[in-house]
């Protein structure tokens, strides 16, 4: 099977993360926070296509986080939104985000070949293996506590869905969580599609570094990240495969240092800090993705950007953060915005030139529309 174009690109790949969810990637109570209908999704997609975004990356949510605005608590569910989106864009991937424990593989399996025929190879897989216990217990689900556990099923899982993509005919299969029949699945991708992992705990980066093309880990403190990068990428070149670490940051970006601190102090003043403290307290519970002795630091980056890399400032300074993370290694970044729709035609059109400009991002060779949202 062909290598997929989505791992060979050779530029800093930019995305955005949580376009799907209330609230985007910021906990807030402002009136005008991003809600996540279809709408708002369709328009800011096809600017991102037009752009030359490389991809959008939705969270696969079953219940909010309380607090007054009960933060991700209306989420378009991935796969329809991914395939919907396909087919009204042209260039950009799309990714279904997807828990294994709640999605059975044979089905997985054929909902992503087909996204894969319509769409002409432009959708990816983010596996999820579960670390939200309130969520799995909406789902009549039980979160097995040992990462042995959840990360022996998600291999299994996946491994059901790689044999059903390449292998031609039936065959029985006789695991330790599944036992299958006379299965197969056609059609299958035209090529495999590119797949995300973000697991944070030891045996979760094995389980990335042996499944996934890039595997996504915050961007705390840079020195760190540079350690981190490189020994993750060692560990998957240990096993033969090579695999790409991204992060995920929250973009404020104005034509003045002052005005974008200034936001930045305002998404903290209006913050939803009941919906923060339960992110930080179920995410420190159940899964290892943050550092726990920053705390305090973290705290603050969950509430205006849900723990993303701050990219806070003028084009240049938001220019310089981007030119950071790919210096420490990163293969790319997600961007999030307060509004996505509103805000990202201004990171369009100031921050992009300058990133083509020091090279790690190509031109913008198709037309980049004008912002619909503006009459
Ligand atoms: C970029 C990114 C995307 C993620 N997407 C989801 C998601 O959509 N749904 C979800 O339940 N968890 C999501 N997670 C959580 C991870 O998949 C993983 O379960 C968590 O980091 C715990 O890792 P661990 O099992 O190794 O402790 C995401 C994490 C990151 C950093």
């Amino acid at each position: 099977m062909q290598t997929h174009p989505f791992l060979n690109k050779g530029h800093f790949l930019l995305g955005t993360f949580s376009t799907n969810c209330s609230g985007g990637m910021t906990v807030s109570k402002l009136e005008d926070r991003w809600t996540a209908d279809w709408q708002s999704n369709l328009t800011l997609a096809r600017m991102l296509d037009d752009a030359g975004i490389d991809f959008m990356l939705p969270i696969a949510r079953w219940i909010g986080y309380g607090g007054e605005t009960n933060f991700h608590g209306y989420v378009l569910e991935t796969i329809t939104w991914a395939t919907a989106l396909l087919a009204h864009t042209r260039q950009i991937t799309i990714f279904g985000t997807v828990h294994t424990t709640a999605n059975h593989p044979v089905v997985v399996a054929k909902q992503l070949a087909t996204m894969d025929q319509m769409s002409g190879s432009r959708v990816g897989l983010n596996i999820v293996a579960g670390w939200n216990k309130p969520e799995y217990e909406a789902l009549g689900l039980t979160l097995p506590d040992d990462h042995e556990t959840r990360y022996g099923y998600a291999q299994e899982w996946y491994d059901i869905i790689k044999k059903l993509w390449t292998h031609e005919g039936r065959f029985d299969w006789n695991g330790k969580y599944f036992q299958l029949k006379n299965t197969h699945s056609d059609p299958k991708p035209a090529m495999l599609p590119p797949i995300f992992n973000a697991a944070g705990s030891g045996l979760g980066r094995e389980f990335a570094s042996r499944n996934a093309n890039f595997l996504f880990t915050p961007a705390i403190d840079l020195e760190r990240s540079k350690t981190e990068v490189a020994e993750l990428k060692a560990q998957a070149r240990d096993q033969g495969r090579e695999v790409g670490v991204l992060t995920f940051s929250h973009v404020i970006c104005r034509p003045n240092q002052a005005d974008a601190d200034a936001r930045w102090q305002e998404l903290l003043d209006n913050a939803d800090w009941e919906a923060v403290d339960n992110l930080v307290r179920l995410q420190f519970a159940h899964a290892q993705s943050f550092p726990h002795d920053l705390l305090a630091m973290i705290r603050e980056r969950m509430a205006a950007g849900h723990g993303g890399f701050p990219l806070v400032g003028t084009p240049e300074r938001v220019a310089d953060g981007i030119c950071a993370l790919h210096e420490a290694g990163f293969s790319g970044t997600t961007l999030s915005f307060f509004d996505y729709a509103k805000e990202f035609p201004y990171f369009r059109d100031t921050v992009l030139p300058i990133l083509e400009a020091r090279g790690i991002r190509p031109p913008v060779t198709a037309k980049a529309m004008e912002n619909p949202l503006i009459a």
